[in-house]
């Protein structure tokens, strides 16, 4: 028997989602680490763990709010020591990511957790690499890594990492801000972006997580981002909203992450589908998956159960503002957007 080529009208939404082809734009590669992997990883570099078991790890991963995860997403990336671990990590979340039909996949990465505790930039971004590379090779995903600076740190720091990184310049696309965002503005890192640009990376920031729509006009006036990760806090200024729409400013928005850390409630009052139908440049991520209950595909069936006003129109909309954001030439988008027509078929 032959699979037809096209599905039929009455595919359920469930099996489109997962079949139709995506890109991925808001994952940090440490929050890929899976329990299994975290404990593997502490034995092979003899590194302490303060929890006695992979289920009394999973048991605490239950947040209050954005502080309270990041303070257990450090420690899980403790165990990472040399290249092959970072390669390790990497490589587990591309083979998720082929089995959501994940075609592009931007990966940030946290290079001061790491060269804080003595692992040079080199051994990371070398492990990262290898895996991108062998993505593309062995399961055909094409990936790019964005460099994040930690806001609960100094600029000056920022600075330092960014020297250690020229070096390997070429190994990533762009630069963006993650970590505590309440009391850490864009403003905090307003030169150090303007070197990044000068530099022609590419520049994303993560504002409106937690933190007020005021932080997401700094992250576009200020550091010039030309993606808002999260950002779902602009509903509270209604210009906003407007001024996203007609910039098509893409915001990265991640369902699964944003329950978990009570931004809200449950995907039934996510605005995801109001923004969306709003005109906004939004795209479903799964930002830390291995903490927050699911890959790519687990964040579109959840939310797409959750919310009734999601269909398959929707569905298509949310893969094709996943190409056009992406960080890649128009040819690719175009050749992307002709596959994802051949999966919708008569569906839409
Ligand atoms: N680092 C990892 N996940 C993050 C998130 N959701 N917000 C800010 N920084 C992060
Ligand atoms: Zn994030």
């Amino acid at each position: 028997m032959t699979t037809p080529a096209t599905p039929s009208t009455h595919e359920p939404l469930n099996a489109l989602l997962r079949r139709m082809p995506k890109a991925e734009l808001h994952i940090h590669i440490e929050g890929s680490l899976e329990p299994e992997l975290i404990f593997r990883l502490a034995q092979r570099n003899g590194v302490a763990l303060k929890y006695d078991s992979v289920e009394a790890l999973r048991t605490a991963y239950a947040f209050s709010d954005l502080q309270s995860f990041l303070d257990i997403y450090y420690a899980g990336a403790s165990v990472l020591l040399k290249e092959e671990d970072f390669f390790d990590m990497a490589w587990a979340y591309f083979e998720r990511a082929a089995a959501d039909n994940v075609v592009h996949a931007e990966l940030f990465f946290d290079p001061q957790t790491h060269t804080e505790r003595g692992v040079p930039f080199e051994t990371v971004v070398r492990g990262l690499h290898h895996a991108c590379q062998r993505a593309h090779q062995e399961l055909g995903i094409s990936s790019r890594l964005i460099m994040c600076f930690l806001r609960h740190l100094s600029e000056e720091d920022a600075f330092k990492t960014l020297e250690q990184a020229l070096p390997w310049r070429q190994y990533f696309v762009g630069v963006g801000l993650d970590s505590s965002e309440r009391g850490h503005p864009p403003s905090k890192f307003e030169r150090v972006f303007a070197k990044c640009r000068e530099l022609g990376l590419h520049i994303v920031a993560h504002a409106g997580e937690e933190g007020p729509p005021a932080y997401i006009e700094e992250a576009l006036d200020l550091l010039k981002a030309e993606r808002i990760d999260h950002g779902v806090r602009c509903v509270e200024k209604p210009e906003l909203v407007q001024r996203l729409a007609r910039e098509r400013v893409p915001l990265t928005v991640c369902p699964l992450s944003n329950v978990k850390l009570c931004v809200f409630k449950h995907l039934g009052e996510h605005n995801i589908a109001a923004l969306l139908q709003q005109g906004l440049v939004v795209t479903v991520n799964s930002d830390d998956p291995a903490y927050f209950g699911g890959y790519l595909n687990q964040n579109f069936v959840e939310l797409f159960e959750a919310l009734p006003q999601l269909g398959a129109r929707e569905a298509y909309q949310l893969a094709l503002n996943s190409f056009e954001a992406s960080f890649v030439d128009q040819a690719t988008k175009d050749g992307w957007k002709r596959q994802l027509d051949a999966v919708f078929g008569a569906a839409l």
